[in-house]
């Protein structure tokens, strides 16, 4: 990062212009006036040589300078022994010389991360301010998770990786070794895990081709690190202050150590592959064999040997259960430990591998499905879908590492440019910036269990490292001032921070992330007043302009000049338009006070904690594209009007993308009652399912003559598994309705 020539020409207090650092230091006195010393002059010591050779090699890439070492330094980074500094943090002092001191290595480092986004240099002579900085982080775990089962990066990639977090002050890489899609970690004791486990027929993931992102779907792909490999990787990051966190998933998402390992699989499950599209194969450890936990046993030791960190994940997330159901070991096993259902034998697996790892003085964290069925106390829990998991576990005592995938996911794109490489479904950098890291449903007295942030980088869409770089940055610096920073700033001080450092980044030959001109419309429903405030948020300063009819806006349309109260049926649409006059994304949204809005209903099956559309009204809210989601089973619900209301039109939306493993209802029906007991139908679909690849909204209104109801139902089936001719036949499918329309 390049730091523009700050002019501080006197000295400022409340007013002071925020200098260009990210994470922004914990205090920061500005002095009046700057050093200024020809490159030529410019000497360094440091306690820590380590410290002189990275400042050197990222002051050479950036600027193209570096500085000489010497004793009688001008610049000088100290060790000194003084409690008043925090564990990593460190003291800067710029006057006629600079010196930086901490206590700990991790202090020098991350002082002279400060120091290089300080200083500009011009020709000959470097600048640097006067100021006096006090800085330590928020954060104990500031993480970033890394996929390279679903695309496989170099060991070069990965240490670039680690540049890129150590610049930001993060200190956790969380490395997703193994997946569905190729296990990448060398085990000595089972060479198959590699030789075979870590190939794939295609590079696969053919949604990349159309998106013209990968070359060819032929060609067999893979790759794994040698445990040589590691071990530099493990050292090269442990200069840089960061732990690694190995990912080993279990007991799901691993079909490609099945493939190598079929004896680990429940008996006659039927044959796997290694995965080669996105979603989750029913490769499952098998939880009945006692050979299947020696085995992972021996690939954990092996894995705590090369990574010496506290933390071992083990995944936990999305275990599809039915193998374990139809298998008698598995059965056996319930039997005997007396679990219940598949979730028990679940917590059981983990329980066990749990023991092992405390056996070895080691914790384990896994994904918040870990929490089902109970956990022992000292384990750890990712918060990933949504905040739920992480309050409950906070609440119930565990560690949590925060990373809700909205915002936490960068493989989200962060704009709406389809050329952009990742997963539909935007995190913006203003949403990643302004997101609330620590709920506040979390007990006051229980927030302490929130140990970090983490934003997590699957790499399902983005098969090149320069997708990677797009992704991280600049959203990479919203997550390190989060994790870092104390207070969260204005979001417009945070922005001219990104902005004035992106022109570093292309210096090192980065290409950010765009930054969207995308406008988000804010719906809050007021449910007793029949009304809605809108609120649009945008990330750049420019004009928002909108209409209300549908119609396209231009620059003779309404100016947003803050947020409104709408109380007729709208259909917003608004846009900002870029310097050359066009416009990359109109944003709409259609708000509906229909007889249903804001009425409570009932689901028969629980929707997935992640697709709760937007809150409990999330059927019933009146406004549309935010969607509830059902796995398997139908969407079921019935609408408590309130009192006898008189109807005659129904109308319920759902998503159809089968190649996101959506799928229209293949049946939807309408019933009223007057008294909850007694139904009539007023309405039957029945479209099925139809072999397609388009991502759609399909409706179906029904008009009928007017009735006199308390209780509306609708129940819509889901197509229940992925059908034969489905990439991921045999699946679950996921049924998503975003709103219910009655009138
Ligand atoms: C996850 O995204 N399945 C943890
Ligand atoms: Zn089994």
């Amino acid at each position: 990062m390049l730091t523009a020539i700050l002019a501080v020409s006197c000295s400022k207090k409340n007013d002071e212009v925020m200098l260009n650092l990210i994470p922004y230091p914990a205090e920061v006195h500005q002095q009046s006036g700057q050093l200024e010393l020809n490159t030529n002059k410019v000497s360094i010591a440091s306690d820590d040589a380590f410290i002189i050779e990275l400042l050197n090699k990222q002051l050479s890439a950036e600027h193209g300078v570096e500085l000489h070492a010497a004793n009688e330094a001008i610049i000088h980074f100290k060790l000194v022994q003084d409690a008043s500094i925090p564990s990593e943090g460190y003291r800067l002092k710029v006057d006629n010389d600079v010196l930086i001191e901490a206590t700990e290595k991790s202090g020098l480092l991350y002082g002279a991360q400060t120091l290089r986004q300080l200083l500009s240099v011009n020709g000959d002579i470097v600048t640097i301010p006067k100021v006096e900085i006090t800085d330590y982080p928020r954060f104990a775990w500031r993480g970033m998770h890394f996929d390279v089962s679903r695309h496989f990066f170099s060991v070069k990639e990965v240490k670039q990786f680690l540049d890129y977090m150590a610049m930001n002050k993060l200190n956790t890489f969380h490395w997703h070794l193994v997946d569905d899609q190729g296990w990448r970690l060398e085990i000595k004791k089972y060479p198959k895990l590699t030789e075979i486990g870590a190939w794939r027929e295609n590079v696969g993931f053919t949604a990349n081709q159309e998106k013209g992102l990968n070359k060819t779907n032929t060609e067999p792909y893979g790759g794994y690190y040698t445990q040589t490999d590691v071990r530099e990787i493990v050292a090269y990051a442990s200069e840089r202050n960061i732990t690694i966190v190995p990912e080993i998933e279990l007991p799901g998402h691993s079909a490609a150590a099945l493939v190598a390992y079929p004896e680990y699989y429940c008996n006659n499950a039927g044959e796997l592959e290694i995965w080669e599209q996105a979603g989750v194969s029913a490769g499952v450890y098998c939880a009945g064999k006692e050979s299947t936990f020696q085995f992972l046993e021996d690939v954990l030791t092996e894995t705590m040997d090369l990574f010496p960190g506290e933390f071992i994940h083990i995944g936990g997330d999305e275990t599809p259960k039915d193998t374990w159901l139809a298998c008698p070991d598995c059965r056996q096993r319930m039997k005997e430990e007396g679990a219940h259902d598949e979730h028990e034998l679940q917590s059981y697996f983990v329980h066990r591998i749990e023991k092992f790892l405390n056996k070895h003085n080691r914790r384990l964290i896994g994904w918040d499905e870990i929490l089902d069925g109970g956990l022992a106390q000292s384990a750890a829990v990712m918060s990933w879908r949504g905040v739920a998991g992480g309050i409950k576990a906070a609440e119930a005592g565990h560690d949590v590492v925060m990373t809700p995938m909205f915002p936490y996911y960068f493989n989200h794109t962060q704009n709406h440019l389809s050329s952009s490489p990742g997963h539909p479904g935007i995190s913006t950098l203003r949403d990643v910036y302004t997101f609330p890291s620590i709920p506040t449903d979390i007990s006051a007295d229980k927030r302490h269990h929130v140990i970090g942030v983490q934003a997590n980088m699957w790499s399902e869409y983005m098969p090149k490292f320069k997708h990677i770089e797009y992704n991280l940055f600049p959203r990479v610096f919203a997550i390190a001032e989060v994790a870092w920073s104390p207070e969260i700033k204005e979001w417009k001080d945070f922005y001219s921070r990104v902005n004035k450092t992106i022109p570093s980044l292309e210096k090192l030959g980065i290409k950010p992330g765009d930054i969207s001109y995308h406008v988000r419309i804010n719906v809050e429903p007021d449910y007793e007043n029949k009304s809605a405030s809108l609120e649009f948020v945008s990330e750049r300063p420019n004009t928002i302009f909108y209409t209300k009819d549908g119609s396209e806006p231009n620059k003779q349309s309404a100016v947003y000049n803050g947020a409104f109260v709408l109380n007729e049926d709208a259909h917003i649409k608004a846009c900002q338009f870029k310097e050359d006059g066009t416009t990359t994304f109109v944003s709409e949204k259609e708000i509906i006070f229909h007889k249903a809005f804001g009425r409570p209903y009932e689901l028969k099956y629980a929707h997935a904690p992640q697709y709760d559309g937007g809150g409990k009204f999330g059927l019933t809210n009146g406004f549309l594209g935010v969607e509830v989601g059902v796995e398997e089973k139908p969407i079921d619900l019935t609408i408590d009007m309130g009192e006898l209301t008189e109807i005659s039109h129904i109308n319920s939306r759902f998503k159809n993308a089968p190649m996101s493993w959506v799928f229209g209802p293949k049946k939807v029906r309408y019933e009223v009652s007057e008294d909850g007991t007694t139904y009539t139908q007023v309405a039957l679909f029945e479209p099925g399912v139809t072999k397609s690849d388009v991502n759609e909204i399909v409706q179906y209104p029904a008009e009928f003559t007017p009735v006199k109801v308390r209780y509306v139902r609708i129940i819509a089936e889901n197509v229940g598994l992925c059908p034969d001719w489905h990439p991921a036949a045999g699946g679950k499918a996921w049924l998503f309705s975003d709103e219910v329309i009655v009138k």
